[in-house]
């Protein structure tokens, strides 16, 4: 008799590709988008603003200079979503992507599958949030197949009370030791927020950590974490999601754990 060991995976991480799978194809495209699907990523994340028309675009920075760098500079909320969609947004990555465009919240929303979930990461502040909804709501989604994501604590708070159907989560990167747990735990409670977004900071989040996070009823996810040594610590300390621009790599690395 031959028996097969089958890892459990009931508690793995869920792998979450930062901006589609950014490290071979160009953020925030939907070419970025359907290649991190292919590599069997569970959830994308991208990066939302309102645009001058009342429009959701996809795009990371406040200005197109970095992603359309062959163009004038347009800022987003200062610009139409036929202006932006006017940019080449890809070939600053590679060649092969020439031609690619800035997509809508809807364009990026219809590139989920069935079982896969979303983090929608707003990057402007509460005026989204009503223009967000109907979107979000229309899309054919699942109510757990979106999450929402945000630095702004009022955006936070604001989408919990507007959007309670979805998980709102909290982001945060760390500076000279600031937040402290404490704060962090809060601010959690303050917002209403489902859980924490961290800076995936291995000298911040240990054991300790995790059971504070734990213990206020929040979930914690980390990003971004590119490196496979760093990925299996944070899996060993049981976040929920990690965020990486390599769905792939990330995902053998913590396979055997
Ligand atoms: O998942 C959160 C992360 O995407 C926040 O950082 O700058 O890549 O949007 P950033
Ligand atoms: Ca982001």
């Amino acid at each position: 008799i031959v028996t097969i060991m089958v890892a459990d995976s009931a508690n793995a991480q869920f792998i979450v590709a930062h901006r589609g799978a950014s490290f071979v194809a160009p953020e925030n495209t939907i070419s970025a988008f359907k290649r991190a699907w292919e590599l069997n990523a569970d959830a994308i994340e991208g990066d939302f603003y309102v645009t001058k028309d009342n429009q959701i675009a996809c795009i990371h920075d406040k200005t197109t200079k970095r992603t359309a760098p062959g163009s004038p500079e347009l800022k987003v909320a200062d610009s139409t979503l036929k202006q932006l969609q006017q940019l080449d947004v890809g070939s600053w990555k590679d060649p092969q992507y020439a031609g690619e465009r800035i997509p809508t919240l809807q364009d990026v929303l219809g590139t989920v599958p069935e079982g896969k979930q979303i983090f929608v990461e707003i990057k402007c502040g509460v005026e989204i949030l009503p223009l967000m909804q109907p979107i979000l709501e229309h899309s054919g989604l699942k109510d757990d197949q979106i999450a929402i994501i945000c630095f702004d604590k009022q955006v936070v708070t604001e989408a919990r009370k507007l959007m309670p159907q979805y998980r709102v989560n909290w982001l945060t990167s760390y500076k000279n030791g600031k937040p402290t747990i404490a704060s962090i735990v809060e601010t959690l409670q303050r917002t209403k927020a489902s859980g924490l977004g961290s800076k995936g900071d291995l000298s911040v989040i240990d054991e300790a950590f995790v059971e504070k996070i734990n213990q206020s009823g929040g979930q914690l996810h980390v990003w971004t974490v590119n490196d496979p040594a760093q990925a299996r610590r944070f899996a060993e300390l049981g976040v929920v999601s990690i965020t990486t621009d390599k769905p792939d790599v990330i995902r053998e690395s913590i396979r055997i754990l």
